[in-house]
């Protein structure tokens, strides 16, 4: 070939490269559950295939202990052990793993450092078991007290464990339909089922198959959620069943997928194999199977079991669902609920609670893959304040570096990253810099000669370090499983080691799934190998958890334990929420998306992973400045709201499209950061209960079954109702205001019947958003270049009155920085409207003898929506002051807002006690 020819080969090879990874989702490059062994083989068993019993049931060290063993003897099966044991709160915890009397090759994983040490606490020591003879059983069943009217039964014959309220209907089951099946570890013989293939990959499975797989019930449900990660709408629809052909089941396996899909079962980013069911009678449940290994899970349409003549309590509505995972062990939990905020309390009481996070971060981050320069990030910030536009953090993306080796900077482009950095916090600003598990592998390169000295790699099948395909060229992935690896990442983060960085510096782990370029379905091989001896196999889905709780340690650390830690992952296990920040990865500019985005963070909250978001604007093309507008004021309530776009993209800053646009996007801007003191205030809420910030309405109205699927609109918090626009030039929409109260547009005040649907209008300006009656929401409303100017700034209460003319509402206060809230620096208070009457009470447990959080804010406005014109002063109370009531703006900005009652300049102490009567 002539040079030339060889060119223009290489041109065209470039381009149809770079043409079909730009407009396809590649769905080949990942495997469906045929091509998986396990998942083929559980899909496959008929309803009544286990024929396990329950034996030996006795209770030991406070738990109920079984064998299961099969009722027809069975040479290759050995008994396995079942463990039963009961937590506060209405939680049964259920394990069942090999016996390691009977000599397996080896250990099975157990997932370490997920469920908080706290959770053992909170152990009830069972004294005995009570039994039952169930319908025809030929063997009594074991019955166990789960809290206040609930029980856990073991039936022993079929062997099934199922939840009731005390004597009663059922709440949740597993093995009903006996499709339990577990295939225990067997040391390597001669014959098939020592490997698999896919795409020219081979693993070897050196303990042959060690699939785990069960069905579970959730009785009285409507509806079934959960199970991030994956672009669904949010109640999940069955994927086996009458009437459905061809469908995959929901997979669990943390996978960089390129372009995915607006609506499919596949798996993205992360895992968390939780699920809540939810019925208007009954009320909610969960469950929840920790384990880190692929899972896949059917949601089995109604009719699915028809022929199989197992019979369930007929008079009982339920989902049948089908777990089924690679390896590891049984390891469950079954939620009682009964409200849905329960189930989320109860299951972040096993994985913990999410984290506080610093106030900056919950305010407006900009983005982009990538800023190219000092002088690119010095435009970028100063056009934010040219247009008055707050935001709080700028993002480096992987080009920062020297050559994508992580802490380090590239010199040409960022020769001073420490005075850059400088001079955005001199304005309030933070900035965070990306850091992937992936190393380069190069000689000169510290973290690689360490780790490579240490021995720190995950090895492959053959023991050697594991070289994979990643930004840098051929690299090494870091065994985060091990506790020694990631005390010494933790270390990587001293402001000493990583040269450049300064306190205003916060991390972003991307590719952590891991993602490897040329490893099997672009991740790391199942047969490598982790600390302990553990298979990647065993705990793919959670390696990328490990190294969020690494990165986010070593941001403690760099602090002496000061300052709380940002750090924003894309791979996600049960337990991120302890450690940061979560984004839906790379989605598209598209209005599908722009929809997706909201069931996806609604289902990520209710897993616990309260603070997350979608990439604003859609990572890959370019979004129409309409679709970037709706994005923005949709994105605006988001927990986590950060503008970001691949490199390929156009730039599109919101001052980029013309003059209406820019004002637009900026409304929506400002919006959020009016209502931060809101915001902040639902992520304390979510820090001591486990309530996610953002929330599907069904959460908020459990009775009414028009929320139960409706993921079009959300709540933030209980008192705001949000309604996104999810498509070119809406003329109209219709939006379901629940409840039995009114709601008040957020902009104009006007009021809509509560238990309704309204046909609206859609603005350009902003998108529909209301204030229940019966709330007080508070806010900030002057406008600042970033939360951390808005500190001081006074605060204003808008009261909206229920029909009895009553509201209330909390704010929550801290330092917005450090860890001393957990030893009650904190103002938190709740305020009530009745009578005529506002009183601010504290609900702060008293601060004597703990640290103190001192605020000299004060109330500069307080606005009464659905109050009668009349009255004309107030008296606050201890002061014994007179103020005026008079029609106000609702909103400062723009002069065409409407009038409300206002109660100008009551100039109240946030932090005390008092009342302001209307007279
Ligand atoms: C993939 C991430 O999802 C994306 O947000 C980022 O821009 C690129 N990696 C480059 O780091």
């Amino acid at each position: 070939m002539s040079n030339s020819v060889f060119h223009f080969f290489l041109l065209f090879l470039t381009l149809f490269l770079h043409l079909t990874i730009v407009f396809s989702w590649k769905k080949e490059e990942f495997r469906n559950c045929n091509q998986t062994p396990f998942c083929k083989k559980a899909r496959s068993r008929k309803p009544g295939y286990c024929s396990l019993i329950a034996n030996d049931i006795s209770v030991v060290d406070g738990n109920v202990n079984a064998k299961l063993i099969p009722k027809t003897s069975d040479q290759d099966s050995k008994p396995l052990i079942l463990t039963l044991s009961v937590y506060q709160d209405g939680i049964l915890r259920l394990k069942i793993d090999e016996d390691p009397n009977l000599n397996p090759p080896k250990k099975r994983f157990e997932v370490p450092d997920v469920i908080v040490p706290e959770f053992e606490t909170k152990k009830l020591w069972l004294q005995r078991v009570s039994t039952e003879v169930i319908g025809g059983d030929s063997e009594p069943s074991s019955v166990v007290y789960l809290g206040d009217g609930f029980e856990g039964v073991i039936r022993a014959d079929p062997f099934e464990i199922f939840v009731r309220e005390k004597g009663g209907k059922r709440i949740l089951s597993l093995n009903s339909h006996g499709l339990f099946d577990f295939e225990q570890l067997r040391a390597k013989k001669e014959g098939d089922d020592w490997e698999e293939n896919f795409r020219g990959h081979t693993d070897t499975r050196p303990y042959g198959p060690q699939s785990i797989s069960f069905d579970v019930s959730f009785y009285e449900s409507e509806f079934v959620y959960g199970i991030p990660e994956h672009a669904t709408r949010l109640g999940l629809k069955p994927t086996r069943g009458p009437g459905i052909d061809h469908s995959e089941p929901y997979r669990l396996f943390n996978l960089d997928v390129f372009e995915f899909l607006h609506e499919s079962p596949f798996g993205l980013y992360g895992s968390v194999p939780f699920m809540l069911a939810h019925g208007k009678s009954r009320g909610t449940s969960g469950f929840f199977w920790l384990n880190a290994a692929e899972m896949q899970i059917d949601v089995l349409g109604a009719g699915w079991d028809a022929d199989s003549g197992i019979s369930l309590p007929s008079d009982q509505a339920r989902i049948d669902t089908l777990w089924m995972s690679e390896a590891g062990v049984v390891d469950a939990f079954f939620f009682v609920g009964p409200g849905p905020k329960d189930v989320v309390r109860q299951y972040t009481s096993v994985t913990g609670m999410p984290a506080m996070p610093q106030h900056f971060a919950t305010a407006y981050h900009q983005c982009r893959w990538n800023y190219r320069d000092e002088e690119d990030v010095e435009l970028v910030d100063s056009k934010f304040d040219e247009f008055d536009i707050p935001y709080d953090v700028l993002w480096l993306d992987i080009e920062h570096t020297d050559g994508k080796r992580y802490f380090t900077w590239d010199k040409v482009l960022f020769p001073n990253p420490e005075e850059m950095q400088k001079k955005l916090y001199a304005k309030g600003r933070h900035m965070v810099t990306i850091v992937d598990p992936h190393i380069k592998r190069d000689d000169s390169y510290y973290i690689h000669r360490e780790a490579t000295q240490k021995r720190y790699y995950v090895k492959d099948a053959k023991g050697n370090d594991y070289d994979g395909w990643c930004w840098p060229g051929s690299s090494s992935y870091l065994d985060m499983l091990s506790p020694e690896v990631r005390d010494w990442w933790v270390e990587k983060f001293s402001l000493q080691n990583y040269v450049g960085s300064t306190p205003s510096l916060y991390i972003w782990n991307d590719m952590n799934e891991p993602s490897v370029f040329n490893g099997p379905e672009v991740t790391m091989p199942r047969d490598a190998l982790h600390y302990g001896g553990a298979e990647h196999r065993e705990l793919h889905n959670a390696y990328g958890y490990y190294f969020h709780m690494a990165t986010s340690n070593g941001l403690v650390k760099r602090s002496n334990g000061q300052d709380r830690p940002f750090v924003l992952s894309r791979a996600i296990f049960p337990g991120t929420q302890r450690f940061g920040a979560v984004w839906t990865g790379d989605n598209t500019a598209d209005w599908d998306q722009l929809r997706v985005s909201v069931s996806m963070v609604l289902t990520l909250g209710l897993t616990g992973i309260s603070f997350s978001g979608a990439d604003v604007g859609g990572y890959f093309g370019n979004p129409e400045p309409e679709l970037l507008v709706r994005w923005y004021q949709l994105g605006a309530y988001y927990p986590f709201f950060r503008a970001h776009a691949h490199q390929d993209t156009k730039r599109r800053e919101p001052w980029l499209f013309g003059e209406r646009n820019t004002e637009i996007m900026k409304d929506a801007i400002r919006m959020r950061y009016i209502l931060l003191p809101y915001f902040y205030t639902l992520f304390r809420e979510a820090n001591t209960t486990g309530v996610p910030v953002m929330r599907p309405l069904w959460m908020e109205f459990p009775y009414d079954e028009a929320t139960f699927s409706n993921d079009d609109a959300f709540m933030v918090g209980k008192s705001l109702l949000v309604q996104g626009i999810f498509t070119e030039k809406a003329k109209s929409v219709n939006v379901y205001m629940p409840g039995e109260q009114a709601w008040y547009d957020l902009r104009t005040g006007i009021t809509y019947k509560g238990a309704s649907s309204h046909k609206l209008e859609v603005l350009e300006e902003s998108i529909p958003a209301f204030q229940r009656a019966g709330a007080i929401i508070p806010r900030k409303d002057r406008l600042r270049r970033s939360s951390t100017q808005m500190v001081n700034d006074p605060y204003t209460l808008v009261i909206a009155l229920n029909s009895s003319k009553a509201a209330e509402g909390e704010l929550y206060i801290d330092d917005g920085k450090s860890f001393e809230f957990e030893q009650g620096a904190y103002i938190h208070r709740r305020f009530v409207f009745s009578d005529g009457k506002l009183t601010s009470i504290n609900i702060a447990p008293s601060a004597s003898g703990r640290s103190r959080f001192l605020s000299n804010c004060i109330v500069e406005r307080i606005i009464l929506l659905g109050h009668s014109s009349g009255p004309k002063s107030a008296l606050i109370k201890p002061a014994n002051q007179k103020v005026d009531v008079e029609l106000g703006p609702l909103w400062l900005r723009g002069s065409k807002g409407p009038l409300v009652l206002t109660i100008r300049r009551p100039n109240v102490r946030i932090a005390d006690d008092w009342t302001i009567k209307i007279l």
